[in-house]
């Protein structure tokens, strides 16, 4: 998947007028292959969590020990509202794990969502993150495999109601890519 590809590709209908949005557990990958999707579709990759830090002058660890999950949660909103709402250009948007669990992000959008789910087992999610989800306020702690198991039986059923689902487990960040571009060339 060359980016030079990018100018002719030709999206599906309904993908050519959408956000697409990458949904799916920390550790999924939405933060690697998301701009890689974005440079073969010739769009600006949006990264949510960066934005929130880059607006608030504080990373998403401090948000969350200064004012708690709710501050992080209402930044997150805010974000959403303004990097999809009225004028913002099409994208493809990676918001943070927890996204799903807020219907009010998603009724946030202008455009369509053309949405995939990089789907993830904990295990898999845990060695990709590689010791740093000390960055990860909700990981942070003891057992984060176990968090991460629980984070995934509250949402899965959220996550699975996107319009595509990627099973990263076994795939570089390229195929994953590759496969979602496809998807959205449908
Ligand atoms: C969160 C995931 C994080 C970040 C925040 C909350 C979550 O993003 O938004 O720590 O609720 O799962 P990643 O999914 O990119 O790790």
């Amino acid at each position: 998947m060359s980016p030079s590809a990018s100018a002719d590709r030709v999206l599906s209908a309904r993908a050519h007028s959408a956000h697409l949005v990458l949904l799916g557990l920390p550790g999924a990958g939405k933060s690697t292959v998301g701009p890689l999707v974005a440079t073969a579709l010739g769009r600006p990759f949006v990264d949510l969590d960066a934005a929130i830090e880059q607006r608030a002058g504080r990373s998403i660890a401090e948000i969350f020990a200064l004012g708690g999950e709710t501050e992080f949660r209402a930044h997150e909103h805010v974000l959403t509202t303004l990097l999809l709402g009225p004028g913002a250009p099409l994208s493809v948007f990676s918001p943070g794990g927890g996204w799903v669990e807020d219907p009010l992000n998603r009724a946030a959008s202008d455009n369509p969502l053309f949405s995939v789910y990089l789907r993830v087992s904990p295990s898999v999610a845990i060695a990709r993150m590689e010791g740093e989800t000390r960055l990860r306020p909700l990981l942070d702690g003891p057992d984060p495999l176990r968090r991460v198991e629980e984070l995934l039986r509250r949402r899965e059923m959220l996550y699975l109601q996107s319009d595509h689902t990627v099973s990263t487990d076994l795939m570089s960040p390229e195929e994953v890519a590759a496969s979602i571009v496809a998807l959205a060339s449908g």
